[in-house]
């Protein structure tokens, strides 16, 4: 077990014993099947589509260049925990883990095992580490970590309410959160998305629907900005 998957143990709601390392990160989803009935999903799930999404990542963050910018989203300080949910192959995990200095550390979860695998390959940094785990049962304790990232990740999970009240339990009050997901948008982008969400089994989120779920959960400071058919949402969890 790496220096980083120890540092997770005491994150996690599960007990030691019932830890097992796969490839390099922890998989809370043995023999388990994860099937997904959203076509773009599905692609993330196997190689050829993990393979794939290496192309579609730079074209993303040259169009939308708050992608790039995460950790100055979540104010990142030195020694700062912080879970990059439904990481992909760490293409935002490893900025992640600069910003944080090695006293920090950095939780890339993820649900597929061909994406995990591209990231622990690609990480050479000490203090990240893997779990696979889906985020709508997320296994972190309560306000276990300072800030969380998602990024393109809740368009493609079966139940967001879920999701967002994990991401309100495991962040600590005062604790930031910066996300996104694909949307409806506006212009000519709004006359696309319904065909390309109902293509790629993708929710197209209209403006409001991310913001009203934070406020909902006691977040506060929340900003919005939409770039063609993404939407970026960070907010700050109301300290004690
Ligand atoms: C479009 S990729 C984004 C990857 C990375 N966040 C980035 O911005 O490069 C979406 C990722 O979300 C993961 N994902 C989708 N549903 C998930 C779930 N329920 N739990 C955990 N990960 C999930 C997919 O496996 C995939 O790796």
């Amino acid at each position: 077990m790496t220096g980083a998957l120890h540092r997770i143990v005491p994150l996690l709601d599960v007990p030691e014993e019932e830890l097992s390392v796969r490839d390099g990160y922890f998989d809370l989803l043995a023999g388990q099947p994860v099937r997904s009935t959203r076509r773009a999903q599905s692609m993330w799930l196997n190689d050829i589509g993990a393979g794939l999404y290496d192309m579609v990542h730079p074209v993303t963050r040259l169009i939308a260049p708050e992608s790039r910018r995460v950790p100055e989203r979540l104010a990142l300080e030195w020694g700062s925990t912080v879970l990059d949910l439904g990481c992909g192959p760490a293409n935002i995990t490893v900025s992640l883990a600069h910003a944080v200095g090695e006293r920090g550390l950095v939780v890339g979860l993820d649900v597929s095992e061909k994406m995990l695998a591209r990231a622990v390959r690609r990480t050479a940094e000490p203090n990240v580490g893997y779990v696979r785990a889906d985020a709508e049962r997320l296994p972190l304790r309560d306000e276990s970590v300072d800030a969380l990232c998602s990024s393109v990740v809740l368009q493609l999970v079966e139940n967001v309410d879920a999701v967002v009240d994990h991401i309100a339990r495991v962040v600590r009050p005062g604790g930031r959160v910066a996300l996104s997901a694909t949307a409806a948008g506006y212009g000519l982008a709004r006359r696309l998305t319904p065909h390309v969400g109902s293509f790629a089994g993708a929710h197209m989120f209209e403006p409001d629907e991310l913001p009203s779920r934070l406020a909902d959960r006691g977040f506060t400071g929340i900003r919005s900005r939409t770039h063609g058919m993404l939407q970026f949402v960070d907010a700050r969890k109301r300290p004690a």
